[in-house]
């Protein structure tokens, strides 16, 4: 009787291993089967089709030449009069009933500042605004090649849409083609396949993955997705350090940060050489996959938002998958320092004393300041192993920079007026604006712990963000130029901007990318 349960309860054990069951992290049920979004593929044209939606980007009140028929150019010119429209940036004017057209949309490109940025924000509000346009749809507007590859470039930035998890009154996205109207179109072609098609990937990497929420993106998925954006892309080498390698290597403060979470940390590492073996500018993201704020737990109001605190990580990537798959001449690592900050019977408290990879000691007073425990790790292995020209952090680190600039600029911190200036320079040309700021040496003594070399924290309040920045400077060899790009004002949008959607904005990932190429 005895022997013949037992046999019974192994043999149905077999069938269904019930200590399988402790495998399982989360429920196991993914909450959706639904792949992304199509999009509307691109292609560029020297002369428009009469039909479908035509986008017309103006400059000013006038109809650039030849882009319409004369009896279309009377009717759009008599609108323009009516309402008063001055092709002013940001400002559209949406017609129908005119000519053989399902619409026309005038979208303002503006007079002033950087004409082709201009036209690529155009371009990237017409995508928004035809988000339900089901035509085929033509932008136009007298664009030379260059002009024409940005329109392209605003176009796919502005379709960007993450609704794979809606299944109810699901519309389907718009899948005819956009084209895009150029005298040179076999040239704006070739700059868009060989240039921004790359950067418009790489923007969707990093807002599918900051979209993404914290129970599909955790530090495993993170490096799963990227590996999978890679592909076998020429000239990449992808290494990834789990727990026990990290802890062999004693990156006590990166492992710290993971150790309340079930999901493990990983350290993922990029490597793209483009450019034989020069010195690499390495860029080194925090990737939070969650941000809880540990067991100084934030609260709960917009916590939901810290699904997005592995964005530095995300643009990093983003913008190495520009560069690899757009042949960039340059030598980059992308490192992505990946950890979910939970509390837990296992997470580490305030008061705890951990040991960076260089032997370096952290108290740490408060466990929410995580985003520079993951960053000193990951800055000492970078410096240590690819010997980088530079190094540039990008981080959600602080509320504070928030508070200071708002989500119009990214807080830039540098040691290097050589490199604050290039990175500033690759802000202003891509219009991902960075204001700098500074780095008391005060800020440093402040940061004086009483039983270990630096606290994560000054208690009572201090301004945040230059704090926050000094201690990721800290883990920085001093003869390596060093910049931090606090990002926690500009990597989400909570109102949609002229190429950014609603929500993740893949901020950053132009800069970096531009910062790349510019860099010498
Ligand atoms: N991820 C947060 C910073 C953040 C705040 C990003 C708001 C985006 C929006 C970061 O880990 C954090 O919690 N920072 C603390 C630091 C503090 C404890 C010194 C902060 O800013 O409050
Ligand atoms: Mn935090
Ligand atoms: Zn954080």
């Amino acid at each position: 009787m005895h022997r013949s349960f037992f046999a019974l309860a192994l043999a149905s054990a077999a069938i269904t291993p019930a200590f399988a069951q402790a495998d399982v992290i989360g429920s196991g049920v993914s909450p959706s089967a639904a792949a992304y979004s199509q999009t509307r593929p691109i292609n560029f044209a020297t002369t428009a089709p009469t039909s479908g939606a035509l986008v017309i980007l103006m400059r000013n009140a006038t109809l650039p030449s030849n882009v319409v028929d004369a009896a279309t150019a009377q009717a759009v010119n008599a609108a323009i009069a009516s309402a008063k429209f001055e092709g002013k940036e940001g400002s559209s004017l949406s017609l129908r009933g005119i000519g053989s057209y399902s619409r026309i949309l005038l979208s303002g490109v503006g007079e002033e500042g950087d004409h082709v940025t201009h036209i690529r924000n155009a371009s990237g509000k017409a995508a928004q605004d035809l988000r339900d346009e089901v035509q085929p749809v033509t932008i136009t507007g007298s664009l030379n090649h260059d002009e024409a590859a940005s329109a392209a470039l605003g176009y796919a930035m502005g379709q960007y849409r993450f609704d794979r998890y809606k299944t109810v009154d699901r519309k389907a996205p718009p899948t005819n083609p956009v084209t895009i109207v150029s005298s040179d179109a076999g040239s704006a072609e070739a700059l868009w396949k060989s240039r921004h098609a790359s950067l418009a990937e790489g923007v969707a990497l990093s807002r599918d993955l900051a979209s993404e929420p914290a129970n599909v993106i955790y530090p495993e998925t993170f490096v799963e997705r990227v590996r999978v954006a890679f592909g076998n892309t020429a000239n990449v080498k992808i290494e990834v350090l789990d727990e026990p390698m990290m802890r062999k290597l004693g990156m006590g403060s990166l492992v710290g940060v993971g150790q309340g979470s079930r999901r493990p940390s990983r350290l993922m590492i990029v490597e793209y050489r483009g450019a034989g073996d020069g010195a690499p500018l390495a860029m080194v993201g925090k990737g939070i996959t969650f941000d809880t704020g540990g067991i100084s737990l934030k609260p709960g109001a917009g916590m939901w938002e810290m699904k997005a605190d592995m964005s530095g990580a995300a643009n990093i990537m983003g913008a190495v998958l520009s560069l690899a798959k757009s042949k960039a001449q340059v030598n980059v690592i992308g490192v992505a320092a990946l950890s979910e900050n939970m509390p837990g019977g296992n997470a580490q408290r305030p008061g705890d004393v951990v040991r960076t990879m260089s032997g370096k000691t952290i108290e740490i007073l408060n466990t929410d300041a995580e985003g520079r425990l993951v960053l000193a790790d990951a800055n000492e292995y970078v410096v240590a192993n690819k010997k980088p020209g530079a190094l540039v952090n990008m981080a959600t680190l602080t509320g504070a920079i928030v508070g200071a600039l708002n989500d119009e600029y990214a807080g830039l911190f540098s040691r290097d007026d050589r490199l604050a200036a290039a990175v500033t320079a690759a802000g202003t040309a891509t219009g991902e604006d960075v204001w700098r700021m500074p780095l008391h040496k005060n800020y440093l003594n402040d940061m004086k712990s009483d039983i270990a070399d630096i606290k994560n924290v000054v208690e009572g309040g201090r301004p945040g963000a230059g704090l926050g920045a000094t201690f990721v400077g800290f883990f920085v060899d001093k003869n390596v130029p060093w910049a931090h790009l606090d990002i926690a004002g500009v990597n989400w949008a909570d109102k949609a901007g002229p190429v950014t959607p609603k929500g993740a904005s893949g901020w950053g990932v132009l800069l970096l990318d531009a910062l790349a190429r510019n860099w010498k």
